[in-house]
């Protein structure tokens, strides 16, 4: 993509995962932006994303980023304890600010940090990026001008337990460093809030760009072999109703989409998981022609670029200046990356591993059950659920008994 004349000048707040599988690549290519600064309090990760992605500077103290005159506009890839002081804090010294979801933990700190966009007179965005999916998009085009009244919107965001199995075939791994700042204690510690915070952000999200702002709502939980199960019931300003399903971990691939219907036709849409790099698949029935329309959508969207592109894009106009921005920016260059990522799977031999995980599931509640299964079936590998073990899927905490009987297990069995 060839560069504008005039770029933005950003500097990212955190070179953890999120940083580097989204914001600094979307923002080296990116033609209206500038990777200018990046920050981190850990020398090792800070010097290691430098060396990557060669901003013109690279600092450790967040104070000093911000001071720099040069840094227009700060991306917050922090954890979500510190999205909001460090937005305040951004805004205060008078950067725009594209901060990672959820925008804070608490109705309160919410409002403090609406309070401060609306004296800075700055554009915060929260990194829902979803907003920035070709199918989506496609969607609310549709919603908006052809839908006429709405009726109902049924959501669904469900993680998988096989989540992990399945993006580690995609993403390369992340860089990671002792020194690297943490939340006090464990944002995990408590799981329905940690859900709701980390994967509810997305549903509710996607579901008021749809419909409008949600008046009431009506929850249910249901907790059973270590999944949650939310179904919320809405009422959104306009009257229409909604159901919003919110499941950690289904027992499937993962599970994302929605159904609206309205006055002159109806939407369909599957969405993938992000890191696919996949629009979701959109069905737009049309009432008056009884048609069925799938629009379509370049494969590799790049949601996170898109959604820098519109921050940049509001940052700009803000400023009084040209926006220019076109609705493909930033969605067409994962090739290169997903053929640099297959290489240095193949590099690694992992694809035998990733051949035995999709040949087949071998049930079973304990190790030896599993992997003797394994191996009678002629796998080297195999990729293990704690579910076997008697552990949630995706458990915070391993015991050492757990883990040392799976490892004698492999051992006796050569999986
Ligand atoms: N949009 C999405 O779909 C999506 C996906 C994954 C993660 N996220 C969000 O991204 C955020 C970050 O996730 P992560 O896994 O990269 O976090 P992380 O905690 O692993 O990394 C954050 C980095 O920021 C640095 N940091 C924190 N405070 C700092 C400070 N005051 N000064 C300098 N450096 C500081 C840390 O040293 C660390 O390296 C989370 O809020 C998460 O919810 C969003």
């Amino acid at each position: 993509m060839k560069k504008q004349d005039r770029q933005l000048r950003v500097g990212i707040l955190g070179c953890g995962p999120i940083a580097q599988f989204a914001h600094f690549e979307s923002c080296v290519k990116a033609r209206n932006a500038a990777l200018y600064a990046i920050c981190d309090a850990a020398p090792d990760l800070a010097a290691r994303m430098g060396a990557t992605y060669e901003p013109e500077k690279t600092y450790l103290d967040y104070d000093e980023m911000l001071a720099d005159p040069a840094v227009e506009a700060v991306i917050i890839a922090t954890a979500d304890t510190f999205h909001v002081p460090m937005s305040i804090r951004a805004l205060e010294a008078g950067k725009h600010v594209l901060c990672e979801k959820p925008v804070g933990l608490n109705v309160e700190e919410v409002e403090t940090l609406a309070a401060v966009v609306e004296r800075s007179g700055k554009v915060l965005q929260i990194g829902h990026m979803k907003r920035f999916d070709p199918g989506i998009e496609a969607a609310k085009q549709f919603i908006d001008e052809e839908m006429g009244a709405r009726l109902g919107l049924k959501a669904w965001y469900c993680d998988s337990t096989h989540r992990y199995t399945m993006t580690d075939a995609v993403q390369p791994l992340p860089i990671l460093s002792k020194a690297a700042v943490k939340p006090a204690g464990n944002p995990k510690a408590d799981l329905r809030r940690y859900y709701m915070l980390a994967h509810g952000s997305h549903l509710v999200d996607l579901a008021r760009h749809l419909c409008g702002e949600i008046e009431w709502v009506r929850a249910r939980l249901l907790e059973r072999f270590g999944a949650y199960c939310w179904f919320v019931e809405t009422g959104f300003a306009d009257g229409t109703l909604g159901h919003l399903d919110l499941t950690v971990a289904v027992r499937m691939d993962w599970h994302e989409g929605f159904q609206l219907y309205g006055e002159n036709g109806s939407v369909i849409a599957k969405t993938y998981n992000p890191w696919y790099y996949k629009s979701s698949d959109v069905e737009i029935f049309r009432e008056k022609t009884a048609t069925y329309e799938r629009p379509f959508l370049p494969p590799p969207a790049r949601r996170f670029c898109r959604c820098h592109s519109r921050w940049r894009a509001d940052a700009r106009r803000r400023c009084r200046r040209r926006a220019g921005l076109g609705q493909g920016d930033g969605g067409h260059r994962t090739l290169g990356r997903d053929r640099r990522a297959h290489r240095r799977r193949r590099d690694h031999g992992c694809s035998l591993m990733r051949a035995g995980i999709f040949a087949k599931t071998f049930a079973g509640s304990d190790p030896l059950t599993v992997l003797s299964r394994v191996a009678a079936a002629g796998f080297a590998c195999v990729q293990y659920n704690f579910a076997c073990s008697g552990l949630p899927p995706m458990p915070d905490a391993v015991p050492d008994d757990v883990l040392q009987a799976i490892d004698k297990t492999r051992k006796a069995t050569g999986v």
